[in-house]
């Protein structure tokens, strides 16, 4: 099925298309603790706000690869109209099927991309980023998952009903609680360094001024790039309302889905 939303949200440019948004994203750049000249990958790099973001600020090599066309055209729109301290290049491509060698990233991180996933595809994309990872490397992710209580047959129906509206959902097909993918990236060789719900750890980052002011210094070309693109068509209005519609419908779906960055590191010894 065609992520028909995840096409209109391209369309329009959006960014930040995960939970808590960008307040999370500046959550995941702390975790990542990037250093000078690191190899750094997004799997699912959407329109490239985050590393729009990365790269104003870190020098570093960073790739991003996504599978929609429409989101990579968007993200190479981005990121030309600017500036950076780091290297950027875009590949459209799965991170099923990562075109890269292995240990070759020092980072690789995802917000909403693994979390949506079903088993087989977790598995693997797991299995793709710890081989993309050098020995010590660090994969962070923010993903949404189902809450502990929700059970299969709710999870299954939630699922299908937004594959019907939106194309995509907005958590995994299986009801896999944090138990089940803690154990997932285990399998796939990570070591757990931590796995803190998103909400907590945005309240730390959002008390830390140092980030504040960090987000002050970016806003400018971010904004400045989204006024262009928010220019509304008669049709780009309709679908826009349709999609509200909907998300109204969906409310109730967020009350059984709860938010996590975890932070994953791949053993010395491999
Ligand atoms: C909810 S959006 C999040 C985009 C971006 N990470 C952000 O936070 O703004 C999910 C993204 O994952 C991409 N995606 C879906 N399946 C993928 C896969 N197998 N490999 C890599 N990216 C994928 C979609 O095309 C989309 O851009």
């Amino acid at each position: 099925m065609r992520p028909h939303y995840l096409e209109h949200l391209a369309d329009l440019g959006v960014a930040y298309l995960h939970p808590l948004e960008r307040a999370a994203t500046w959550a995941l750049i702390s975790a990542l603790d990037l250093r000078t000249g690191q190899h750094v990958l997004e799997v699912g790099c959407g329109t490239g706000g985050t590393m729009a973001l990365v790269a104003a600020h870190t020098a570093v090599s960073i790739d991003g690869i996504d599978p929609l066309p429409i989101m990579c055209r968007q993200a190479q729109q981005r990121l030309r109209g600017a500036t950076y301290k780091a290297q950027t290049a875009l590949y459209q491509a799965s991170g099923l099927a990562l075109p890269f060698p292995a240990r070759f990233y020092d980072r690789v991180y995802t917000e909403s991309v693994l979390g949506f996933q079903n088993v087989t595809g977790a598995e693997i994309m797991l299995r793709q980023i710890y081989r993309s990872l050098k020995p010590n490397g660090l994969y962070v992710a923010n993903e949404a998952i189902w809450k502990p209580y929700v059970t299969s047959a709710q999870a299954a129906a939630i699922y299908a009903r937004c594959m019907t509206d939106f194309g995509i959902s907005q958590a995994s097909e299986q009801a896999w609680s944090l138990q089940d993918w803690l154990a997932a990236m285990q399998t796939a060789g990570f070591h757990v360094k931590t796995a803190r719900r998103l909400e907590d750890v945005v309240a730390k980052s959002e008390a830390d001024t140092n980030i504040r002011a960090k987000q002050g210094l970016f806003a400018a070309p971010e904004v400045n790039w989204l006024r262009r693109r928010l220019h509304f068509t008669p049709r780009r209005a309709w679908r826009r309302w349709q999609y509200r519609q909907r998300l109204r419908q969906h409310r109730a779906d967020g009350q059984l889905i709860e938010s996590y960055l975890f932070v994953l590191s791949k053993p010395d010894d491999y």
